[in-house]
């Protein structure tokens, strides 16, 4: 296995960033970490005495789970740095006196007493602009020592992905000829980030998959990331097509990954500098998804997608809306795989990003 690279590295815009190769190695350790744990072997040399400090601007039951057990299960320590109760961190020209603290102040501070830093922020912290927590969580890693990991920003959860990648390598052996479906669904909550359904593309596609994205008009994802996708399904052979239907789209799927998020058209706009020229517009976001509450995965739909076919989802799924009860409890659903492998990605993530290669 190919690790030498990874030590050091951040995992911020990890489809991009990282090879098809690492993650095929990521994918790879998490699912021998994944056996010395259902072993009971003892794996706690990997991290002893390191610690991983976690900012959440957002609220979590999944990341902020795993990454404190798989830290622990690592050897580790886990310090939760809530935002707010320490000052909170901020970037240069967004500051206020003695409640924020800037953040090159706050990553070389953390990178002299810890071993690496992870945050989430995506919404309301990031005022609704596209690519501002994106860009904050790069702010830390060009101030840190230590790896910066990305626990889901406003354009990727790429941990997320990392888990969701483990689990069709489980389901399906591998990646070459399945078919991913990631559908937008409706949701009575317009407060979601592009973060999970640009990850669910842009990781299908740099696997090799054949990758449908489907939506209703309005709810386009960032065209960089389109083409992205193009360029991975060129070089891996794989294939990448959308469509305005999801009944098209669910046809012969292996994989539908149908959920919601929030229309780039409502967003806050920013000037050339980046400042707010206008807020965003949730009134008119919700009219949007009222249209379109027909975009529900329900036992109908499931029946276009192949017999063997999955459900797959993220979590937390919106019941009722994203999805009916009978197919998210149903046999074809894996989401609760997906959220267990989340710890085995996490670790994986933090034993080569913070381990040694001694
Ligand atoms: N899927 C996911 O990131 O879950 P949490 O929001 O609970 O962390």
């Amino acid at each position: 296995m190919k690790t030498e690279s990874f030590n050091g590295k951040d995992w911020i815009d990890a489809e991009l960033d990282f090879t098809k190769e690492e993650w095929e190695t990521l994918i790879d350790v998490a699912l021998d970490l994944k056996r010395r744990y259902a072993m009971g072997e003892d794996h706690t040399h990997l991290l002893k005495g390191k610690t991983l400090y976690t900012m959440f601007f957002n609220q979590s039951l999944r990341t902020r789970s795993t990454f404190a057990a798989g830290i622990q299960q690592l050897g580790g320590f886990h310090v939760d740095l809530e935002p707010g109760k320490t000052y909170t961190p901020a970037r240069k020209g967004y500051e206020v006196p003695y409640k924020t603290e800037r953040i090159c102040d706050v990553a070389r501070m953390l990178s002299r007493v810890g071993d690496a830093i992870a945050i989430r922020m995506y919404g309301e912290p990031a005022q609704w602009i596209y690519g501002f927590a994106n860009a904050t969580i790069k702010e830390f890693a060009e101030y840190s020592d230590v790896p910066v990991i990305n626990m889901e920003c406003d354009k990727y959860h790429p941990t997320q992905a990392l888990a969701d990648m483990i689990t069709v390598k489980e389901k399906f052996g591998g990646f070459k000829k399945v078919k991913f479906v990631m559908s937008w669904a409706y949701s009575g909550s317009t407060h979601k980030p592009f973060a999970v359904p640009q990850s669910l593309v842009l990781a299908p596609a740099k696997m090799g998959m054949d990758v449908v994205f489907a939506r209703p008009k309005g709810f386009e994802l960032d065209p960089e990331v389109i083409k992205k996708c193009h360029d991975f399904a060129k070089e891996t052979g794989g294939s990448f097509a959308e469509t305005e239907s999801m009944e098209d789209a669910f046809k012969d799927a292996d994989i539908v990954y149908p959920k919601c998020w929030g229309s780039g058209d409502y967003f806050a706009q920013v000037d050339e500098n980046g400042k707010k020229i206008k807020n965003e517009d949730l009134d008119g976001m919700k009219t949007l998804f009222d249209a379109n509450k027909h975009w529900i995965c329900d036992a109908k739909k499931m029946k276009l997608v192949k017999p063997s076919g999955i459900y797959m989802h993220c979590l937390p799924a919106d019941r009722d809306m994203e999805v009916t009860d009978d197919v998210i409890d149903g046999p074809q659903s894996v989401v609760i795989d997906e959220a267990e492998n989340r710890l085995h990605a996490h670790k994986a993530i933090m034993a080569l990003l913070m381990g040694s290669r001694i």
